[in-house]
């Protein structure tokens, strides 16, 4: 199909990076972007749509005589847009309803991962407060453990319980206090792991499953790995950690499994399969799957795809994957770090003007993926929690690290925040 009109849905950092991949194909004709941002706005379309209106999104594809869809984030997934565009036979770029409860539900997710036999954290699932609260007075003696809401959370869903006191802090705040809302109606108890953690992502149309080349993601908030998770606050990629003797172990043991149990299930799964895995002393395990690229893992994982991205995703849409033979990746290194507002994961001012951002993008090998940004009066102002990141490509990752924060330092905003160790191990030495 020559001369493509393609929707991409949402608008943040990662569908910056998905939009720049899909501008790079030589099948595109036009991009349209639903809602965007005000950053967005100046490669595509703006569709004035939210990334939940679905009804909204499927009149819009059908109007503007869209050929292919790709949606960015979880939440229009799980509300089931794959589903309501099928009807239409309007070609989407992501899983149905049915296969999106990887991410919509982690008991879902549990369940199907003890029923295939693939190796993650014991655990055990709580439908009211109150017997939580009695387990972990009366039986939970080993420490710390992990909670969990069941539901979509923003990456913030997470506690992880040093003590009993944490422990049932984190029940309050998820099960009485609703702090993320219904993803609270059950719990999930979980066994601590420890180890590195790699965001492997996969491409699948149900049938052929091909492995991107994984991203090291940084959760939590401050310097050093300490204080609350977040939805990310930059990643690498490449790791060395990836070797292809894990890559075959993470195949064997997680993603093929994975698919079968999908298909075994009668669900059929067309788009990103992530896993996000636990390297632990035992082995691979898995700590939670995503419906979706990751964000914003997708920053440096898109600029060193070398093959098309809108062949991948028209494929995967088509359930013709097995048509693309591998997919090939740039040996170059990239890094992203992300500029936060002071307060986040917590609540945060928005509305502070920003600076730098031009000399920020002249640094070789720089480009700025706006996440939370918007334009007043013909300046950049903070506009959410994540609000921009500044991904550099380097020949070596010291280099890409280097450009990033020389980049990064010629930003300002009043209360802005973002790590000083990204793509720096604990040890000191470079990933
Ligand atoms: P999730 O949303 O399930 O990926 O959890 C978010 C983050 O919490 C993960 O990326 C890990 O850093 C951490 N985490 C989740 N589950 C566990 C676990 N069982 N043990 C240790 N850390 C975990
Ligand atoms: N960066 C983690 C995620 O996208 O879920």
């Amino acid at each position: 199909m020559a001369g493509m009109k393609i929707l991409l849905v949402g608008s943040g950092g990662r569908e910056h990076a998905i939009a720049e991949a899909i501008l790079r194909s030589p099948r595109t004709e036009r991009l349209y972007v639903a809602p965007g941002s005000d950053a967005l706005g100046q490669i595509a379309t703006r569709v004035d749509v939210a990334a939940d209106n679905i009804a909204g999104l499927r009149r819009c594809a059908r109007d503007l005589k869209i050929d292919l869809t790709v949606v960015g984030p979880e939440a229009p997934l799980v509300a089931g847009i794959a589903d309501e565009f099928a009807k239409d036979g309007l070609l989407c770029f992501g899983p149905k309803k049915a296969g999106a409860q990887l991410e919509g539900s982690k008991v879902f997710t549990k369940t199907l991962l003890r029923k295939y036999h693939i190796p993650t954290a014991d655990s055990r699932v709580f439908d009211d407060a109150r017997h939580a609260e009695l387990w972990f007075a009366e039986q939970q003696s080993q420490w710390p453990v992990v909670l969990k809401a069941d539901g979509l959370a923003a990456g913030k869903g997470v506690v992880i319980a040093h003590d009993r006191r944490e422990a049932l802090e984190g029940v309050a705040q998820i099960m009485v206090r609703r702090e993320f809302g219904a993803a609270g109606n059950r719990l999930l108890v979980e066994e601590c792991l420890f180890g590195e953690e790699l965001s492997v992502l996969a491409i699948t149309d149900g049938k052929t499953i091909l492995t991107l080349e994984p991203a090291r993601d940084h959760k939590r908030v401050f310097d050093g790995d300490a204080g609350p998770n977040t939805g990310g606050m930059g990643a690498y990629s490449p790791t060395p950690l990836w070797t292809p003797e894990l890559q075959e172990d993470i195949e064997a043991r997680v993603l093929i499994p994975m698919l079968h149990a999908l298909n075994r299930e009668g669900i059929e799964y067309r788009g990103v399969l992530y896993a996000g895995v636990m390297l632990t002393a035992n082995g691979p395990r898995v700590l939670e799957f995503n419906c979706r690229f990751g964000d914003p893992e997708t920053q440096v994982i898109l600029p060193r795809l070398k093959t098309d991205f809108v062949e991948i995703a028209q494929k995967t849409a088509e359930g013709r994957l097995d048509e693309l033979g591998s997919l090939e990746f740039l040996p170059d290194a990239a890094l992203v770090i992300v500029l936060a507002s002071g307060g986040y994961p917590g609540p945060f001012k928005k509305g502070r003007r920003m600076s730098g951002l031009e000399g920020a993008a002249a640094v070789p090998g720089v480009r700025l993926h706006h996440a939370g940004t918007k334009l007043e009066l013909g300046h950049w102002q903070t506009n959410g929690g994540r609000v921009l990141g500044v991904t550099a490509i380097g020949g070596s990752m010291d280099e890409a690290r280097h450009r990033a924060y020389q980049a990064a330092s010629r930003i300002e905003f009043e209360g802005m925040h973002f790590r000083r160790d990204i793509g720096v191990a604990r040890d000191g030495m470079a990933h």
